[in-house]
């Protein structure tokens, strides 16, 4: 069955614990954090402070997607705040390898994060070494953009590529009741979903809806 995890990054960020109680009451598999730096993306959210606040509001598991350069020297601090996913971009570090060993090390599920233009050639180098792969169908940066349509070819690629192994395939960006069908049967497992969610007037709901798709 496809899992949702909502992005808190389209959350009351004000109220952030009780965002996250609401949608784990809500039906939420995952609690997806986005971790920006103003660096690797043109926007900054927030650090290893608020994963270990709102830790406290949700047994569900926290996925903490890293949109930052050089993810390795923060892995420690996610893991301290509780962290149970930790995605890293290929993009961002020399050794995604190395980095992707030392989350499952501490203990932490690990994932590779691919951009839209990013070929994911390389997942044949790294399948024994992750839980999940990230496939991006928006510019990381900012909650409610469009999604971008060759995604679903990239997303049967990655589909094809890790067989029967046990790799979630996550799909982050633009996912929404009208095109979730189409991503799902392309290989998702796992959808995010920040404006979809947290913009209606019933979330619930539409979760609900996405995972009866
Ligand atoms: C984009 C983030 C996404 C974003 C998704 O950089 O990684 O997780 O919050 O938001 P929507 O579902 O609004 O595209
Ligand atoms: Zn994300």
């Amino acid at each position: 069955m496809i899992k949702i995890a909502p992005s808190i990054l389209s959350a009351d960020f004000a109220n952030m614990g009780h965002a996250v109680e609401f949608i784990d009451n809500c039906g939420a598999d995952l609690i997806h954090c986005d971790v920006m730096d103003g660096a690797f993306v043109p926007n900054i959210t927030f650090g290893p402070a608020m994963i270990k606040a709102i830790k406290k509001y949700t047994k569900k598991p926290l996925d903490v997607h890293l949109m930052v350069e050089k993810p390795e020297r923060f892995i420690d601090d996610y893991v301290c705040a509780g962290a149970d996913y930790i995605t890293i971009h290929y993009e961002a570090t020399i050794h995604p390898q190395r980095a992707l060993e030392y989350i499952r090390s501490k203990g932490v599920k690990a994932g590779i994060v691919y951009n839209p233009a990013t070929s994911v050639d390389s997942l044949k180098y790294l399948v024994d070494s992750i839980d999940m792969v990230l496939i991006m169908s928006v510019n990381p940066g900012f909650g409610g953009q469009k999604f971008i349509s060759s995604s679903i070819e990239k997303i049967r690629e990655v589909k094809k590529n890790i067989g029967e192994k046990n790799i979630l395939i996550e799909v982050d960006g633009g996912v929404n009741l009208d095109n979730a069908q189409e991503i799902i049967k392309a290989g998702a497992d796992v959808l995010v979903a920040g404006n979809s969610v947290f913009s209606s007037p019933d979330p619930k709901k539409v979760i609900e809806q996405l995972k009866n798709i």
